[in-house]
C-alpha cells in the first residue's frame, strides 16, 4: 500500500472515531419511574375520571365527592337516626375491647380495637380506584380473596366494581376523624366517620367500595346504580354485607352508607341480608336461629 493511502485511511478511523464519541448521546428516558405498585393488576376498564381523595393520609382533606367526608345531607332522616346509647355522638361511656379473635369481630361505638391492633394477614386487593391511598388496598386473606372473586364476577356482567379504601390504621383513622371534625365538627362527623380505634376498616374486614357510574366517588348516589343493585343482589353470596343500611342508625350508630360493606363469611352475610338486620342484631342472637 502507498504511504498516500496509508495515511487516507488512518485519517478516515480517526474521523469516525471522532464522530463516535462526540455523537449526542442522550439517556433513556423512562416514561414512569419504578413503582412498587407497578405490577399490580388494574381496575377492569377505565382510571377514575375525577380523582377525588388525596393520595396519602396526612394529606387527606374532607373532599365535597366523598361523603365518608361529605356534610351527610343525604340520607337518613335526622330525627328518627340519631343513636340512643350514651351521648348524642352514640359512643357508649365505657367502651369495651372488642374481641378480635375469628372473622366476627364487632367494632362500633360500643367495642374499639387499640392503637396498635393490626390484622396479621392483610392480603391485596386487585381491583381498587388508582386515586386513593395504596396503604387501603388489603383486606384480611379471606376477605380480600372473597372481594376479588366478587369483582371479576361482576365483571363478567360489565360491572366494574372497586374498592376505594378498605384496610386503615389507627393513624389514619385519627388523622381522616380530625379533619371531618375540622369541617363539619365534632357531632356531624360522628355520623359519618369513626374516632380512632372505633374504625370497622382497623378489622381489615370492611371495604368502602364504588363504580364508573359514580366517578369511583364515596356518593349516596351510589344506591340504585347497577353496580350498587348487583352487589345488593350479590355481595351475601361473597360473605360481603351492607354494613349501615337505611333506617338502621339507632343501631349502628352511624347514617346510611351505601358504600360500606363487610366481610362476615357466605352463611352469616345470607342470613344477615335475608332477615335485614344488622350485624348487632345477628351477633346479639336475637335473630339467629
Ligand atoms: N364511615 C365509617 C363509619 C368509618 O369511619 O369507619
Ligand atoms: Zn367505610
Amino acid at each position: 500500500m502507498k504511504p498516500l493511502w496509508k495515511w487516507v485511511i488512518i485519517l478516515l478511523v480517526i474521523i469516525i472515531e471522532f464522530l463516535v464519541w462526540t455523537y449526542p448521546y442522550e439517556e433513556e428516558v423512562r416514561p414512569f419511574a419504578w413503582s412498587p405498585w407497578e405490577d399490580k393488576p388494574e381496575i377492569i376498564q377505565q382510571e377514575p375520571q375525577s380523582p377525588s381523595e388525596p393520595l396519602e393520609p396526612q394529606s387527606q382533606k374532607p373532599s365535597a365527592e366523598d361523603p365518608e367526608t361529605q356534610k351527610p345531607t343525604e340520607g337518613e332522616p335526622e330525627p328518627a337516626e340519631q343513636p340512643q346509647s350514651g351521648d348524642a355522638s352514640g359512643y357508649s361511656e365505657t367502651p369495651k375491647p372488642a374481641d378480635d379473635t375469628g372473622l366476627m369481630i364487632l367494632v362500633n361505638k360500643e367495642y374499639f380495637l387499640s392503637r396498635d391492633y393490626v390484622p396479621n394477614d392483610l392480603a391485596p386487593i386487585r381491583y381498587y380506584a388508582t386515586d386513593r391511598s395504596p396503604e387501603g388496598r388489603y383486606m384480611r386473606k379471606e376477605a380480600a380473596d372473597q372481594f376479588n372473586r366478587m369483582a371479576e364476577a361482576a365483571a363478567t356482567e360489565g360491572l366494574e366494581i372497586v374498592m376505594t379504601t378498605a384496610y386503615r390504621s389507627y393513624g389514619f383513622q385519627t388523622t381522616l376523624y380530625n379533619n371531618y371534625v375540622k369541617a363539619h365538627g365534632q357531632k356531624e362527623a360522628d355520623r359519618f366517620s369513626a374516632r380512632p380505634g372505633h374504625s370497622e376498616h382497623q378489622t381489615g374486614l370492611a371495604v368502602d367500595i364504588s363504580a364508573p357510574s359514580v366517578g369511583y366517588a364515596l356518593t349516596q348516589d351510589f344506591e340504585g346504580t347497577p353496580e350498587w343493585e348487583w352487589l345488593m343482589e350479590h355481595a351475601r353470596e361473597y360473605g360481603f354485607i351492607l354494613r349501615y343500611p337505611k333506617g338502621k342508625a339507632q343501631i349502628t350508630g352511624y347514617m346510611y352508607e351505601p358504600w360500606h360493606f363487610r366481610y362476615v363469611g357466605v352463611e352469616p352475610a345470607k342470613k344477615i341480608e335475608e332477615s335485614a338486620i344488622t350485624l348487632e342484631e345477628y351477633l346479639s342472637g336475637s335473630s339467629r336461629s
